[in-house]
């Protein structure tokens, strides 16, 4: 680098900038980036890759083009639209947060970082994403991107994941934040998380714009950079899962309005790995008689602090004592026609190796 008449943090960001203008990739929500859309866009990347977001992103918008649509949404609509992606929660906050928008805001997006953050859904990382996007707000939106070239360009080389970790990454990056640009600038250093200075394999440093201000470039430490801590180990839930027909349709049950999955439908199923023989009195706790069983096979679903082990069974059933006297009502399970299980009920994709063997030909 040869300009001599910049300072070193201008000269950072100036690097920066000049890089993301002839490198910055092309995606939907940079095209049109008004508040909802980029709102909508950075929920929908918190756990999930660009790539299989812009599928989602575009049908969303189609069915959902405004924060108006969306707070008057149902909240099935918005989670069949969700269908997927995982992690429903943030489907869920992003409707709360719309009403919120059109309850105490007049319908407009609120404009700064800290009030964004009163906001259902938005943390620290998606209020700076947005303010700095669409109103120039000067402030980091520190992920693990923003994280990793952090640790990297300083030599940082304790816990990633902590708080001080964080404060030291905001310091750093206050140092080199440029006056204007802010949105572009955490873009650019997004993009460079994702294209250049990589988490999994090696970096190329050979197209980064910081590589000569880079520590652990010069210190050839990048394979030990960040400093990421074994995470606690995972437990695991042994289920049975259950497709049961009846009279034309497929038994669901409603989970929980809190938890995992929370208010998502699912198949029935029975804690633990039931063996063939105990399937038919399990069924009969539930109302049903069976009359065909036949294997589905086991799947396995990793969320992020616990394992689903699953076994799945296919049920033909030819009764169901959906209540009887001097039995608890056994309310939460219904029956679901063909096109309510497309249209209507979302079955999250922990479910999916039994979902796809859904014989549609069994139902009305
Ligand atoms: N990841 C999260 N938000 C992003 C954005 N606005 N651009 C690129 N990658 C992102």
């Amino acid at each position: 680098m040869t300009d001599t008449n910049l300072t070193k943090t201008e000269l950072l960001s100036d690097v920066l900038l000049n890089w993301y203008d002839r490198n910055r990739r092309i995606l939907p929500w940079r095209e049109d980036p008004s508040p909802y859309h980029v709102w909508l866009s950075e929920i929908m990347l918190q756990q999930t890759r660009v790539e299989a977001v812009r599928d989602y992103y575009a049908r969303f918008l189609e069915a959902l083009p405004t924060i108006e649509a969306l707070a008057k949404a149902d909240e099935d609509l918005c989670t069949k639209l969700w269908q997927g992606l995982g992690y429903y929660s943030r489907v869920r906050n992003l409707h709360k947060a719309a009403v919120q928008i059109m309850e105490e805001y007049g319908g407009d997006m609120p404009q700064s970082s800290r009030e964004l953050q009163k906001l259902s859904g938005i943390g620290p990382y998606t209020a700076a994403a947005i303010a700095s996007i669409c109103f120039d707000e000067r402030i980091p939106a520190i992920d693990g991107n923003l994280l990793r070239v952090f640790a990297r360009m300083t030599g940082y080389d304790k816990d990633i994941k902590s708080n001080t970790a964080k404060a030291a990454a905001l310091a750093f990056y206050d140092a080199v934040f440029p006056q204007t640009r802010c949105g572009d600038f955490n873009q650019a250093l997004m993009d460079l998380g994702a294209t250049v200075c990589l988490p999994n394999g090696a970096p190329h440093c050979e197209s980064c714009p910081w590589a000569e201000h880079c520590r652990a470039k010069a210190d050839e430490t990048w394979q030990q950079l960040p400093v990421i801590l074994p995470k606690a180990k995972r437990t695991i839930e042994h289920k049975t899962i259950f497709l049961i027909y009846y009279q034309g349709k497929l038994a669901l049950r409603r989970r929980p309005d809190k938890g995992l999955l929370a208010g998502l439908y699912e198949y029935p199923n029975a804690e633990g790995t039931l063996r063939a023989s105990e399937l038919s009195e399990y069924l009969r706790t539930l109302g049903f008689s069976a009359i065909q069983t036949r294997s589905l096979g086991t799947a396995k679903h990793i969320f992020t602090h616990k394992e689903w082990h699953m076994t799945g069974w296919e049920i033909l059933a030819d009764e169901w004592e959906e209540f009887s006297p001097g039995k608890p009502r056994r309310h939460e399970l219904f029956l679901a026609s063909a096109a309510e299980l497309q249209d209507v009920y979302s079955i999250p994709s922990a479910f999916a190796k039994y979902t796809k063997q859904i014989r549609t030909d069994y139902l009305d």
